[in-house]
């Protein structure tokens, strides 16, 4: 008789060897092979195939009953706005950022805004001792808020606590997920397994128990939340705090919502007091200019459905001679500040070979919208020629390679709210529902734009 053939299945990813290794060849995990006994193959076999011995489910048409869920306005606009119009209770949210942005005294707000209007809140640090955190309270003038705060990072003390509680919180915030620890998984906290089974168990009491979750995730070097991309499946909402530490402003951005759309932001400035709303965002990134200076452009910029208006910069520097003349660009994106050039050489005769060039957003802003395109070209042609554009005038089209200049998502929208903050006047690419109140001057290839400029 055959004996029976040892196998051994990896406890991480369910791969089977016939030999004991120390790592597993599929997920390179260490001591996970487990000798599987023999009998196991028939189970294995049997239950190989599932099409048998389950519970049936049912199914609903698609124009069944839909309820909505009912919202929790935290009473921050600029944080319900993010988030789609409020929280959703039994939901779970991850919001990630640079260390030192602002997401524990946002948070802070938020759960001290909901605890005064009567939500039972609870705010879990795991950063930071209760007595800091406190003290960052009464600065903010938040000390007398009902808010329920702990110190802690045992995710079974937590759990425990919470579901001994007489009810479940509504509002519960883990600051943050990288320092909780589960002690069903070995490893230190803020391993892969670790995160991901402290969020599995967090999450799953959230759903359970019908609280607004939020777990507060850094953010690595390279923009990703740090753990498991995995942590992005496992929340129903993903959101990113952003901005530059050395400037004012922060923007609260959904780049996932499964209860709503990713195109909104809520706008904060990060002050004194901390993060105050910034219902008007234009008005932090336009400078205060008291006369025309060559280079400068405003270009009406989109953020979801709301005009931002930002203003470019551009400055060139003429080199003596030979030496590769420096291209940088700050808030927008290199490549595409190269094309711009390229098409102003190739086809208007606008060459800044031998110039050294520089573009900045002002305000640490980030523009990726290639509607900026034609306020980038009217930008670098105007610090060439040192000509100025005028004053009161905003500038916004997309640029071909062709030279062409096409239209823009949104322009009407854009030049609504250009007018409404006092601009006279717009340089755009044909648009048949321009707003009333704005003098449009429309261009169809760039070369136009360069003569108006260069008064040709
Ligand atoms: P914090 O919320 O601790 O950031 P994170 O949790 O994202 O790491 O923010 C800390 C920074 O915010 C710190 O550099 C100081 C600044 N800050 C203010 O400028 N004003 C304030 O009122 C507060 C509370 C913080
Ligand atoms: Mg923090």
């Amino acid at each position: 008789m055959a004996k029976p053939k040892k196998r051994y299945v990896c406890q991480a990813c369910g791969s089977v060897a016939t030999r004991w290794q120390g790592q597993c060849a599929d997920c390179a995990e260490w001591n996970t092979l487990v000798e599987d006994a023999a009998n196991v193959v028939t189970t294995f076999a049997k239950k190989h195939n599932l099409q048998g011995g389950g519970r049936r489910i049912s199914f609903v048409g698609l124009d069944d009953e839909v309820a909505l869920p009912a919202r929790m306005q935290t009473g921050i606009a600029e944080f319900d706005r993010a988030i789609g119009g409020g929280l959703v209770p039994g939901s779970a949210t991850l919001i990630g950022g640079d260390p030192g942005i602002g997401k524990s005294t946002l948070l802070l707000q938020v759960a001290a805004r909901l605890a005064g209007s009567g939500k039972r809140s609870i705010y879990i640090s795991g950063e930071e001792a209760a007595d800091q955190v406190r003290l960052r309270a009464r600065r903010l003038g938040l000390g007398d808020a009902p808010l329920k705060l702990a110190a802690a990072t045992s995710v079974r003390d937590i759990l425990t606590t919470l579901s001994e509680e007489e009810e479940a919180p509504d509002f519960l915030v883990i600051d943050s997920i990288q320092t909780m620890h589960s002690d069903m998984i070995e490893g230190a906290p803020g391993t892969v397994s670790q995160v991901r089974a402290s969020a599995h168990e967090l999450v799953r009491f959230a759903k359970e128990k019908g609280s607004a979750l939020i777990l507060v995730g850094h953010v690595t070097k390279d923009g990703n939340i740090a753990g498991p991309r995995v942590l992005e499946h496992m929340v129903d909402t993903v959101l990113g705090f952003e901005g530059e530490r050395s400037h004012q402003y922060r923007i609260l951005r959904a780049v996932k919502n499964r209860f709503g759309g990713t195109d909104e932001i809520g706008v904060f400035a990060m002050e004194g007091k901390g993060l105050s709303e910034v219902a008007n965002p234009s008005a932090l990134f336009l400078t205060e200019r008291s006369e025309e200076v060559s280079g400068t452009v405003v270009f009406p910029a989109l953020e979801g459905t709301r005009p931002v208006l930002v203003e470019l910069q551009a400055l060139t520097v003429r080199l003596a001679s030979g030496a590769t003349p420096r291209r940088s660009a700050v808030g927008w994106d290199s490549s595409r500040l190269a094309m711009l050039l390229a098409v102003l050489e190739a086809r208007c005769g606008v060459s800044f070979a031998s110039t050294e060039v520089y573009l900045n957003v002002a305000g640490g802003y980030r523009l990726s919208d290639p509607a900026a395109d034609l306020a980038v070209a009217a930008a670098l042609v105007s610090a060439l020629s040192e000509r100025p554009i005028p004053g009161g005038t905003v500038i916004l089209g997309e640029v071909a390679l062709s030279g062409e200049v096409r239209p823009v998502a949104h322009g009407a929208l854009r030049l609504k709210a250009a007018a409404k903050l006092g601009f006279e006047s717009a340089w755009s690419p044909k648009m048949s529902d321009a707003p009333a109140g704005l003098q449009a001057a429309y261009f169809e290839r760039l070369g136009q734009l360069v003569d108006r400029i260069l008064g040709r």
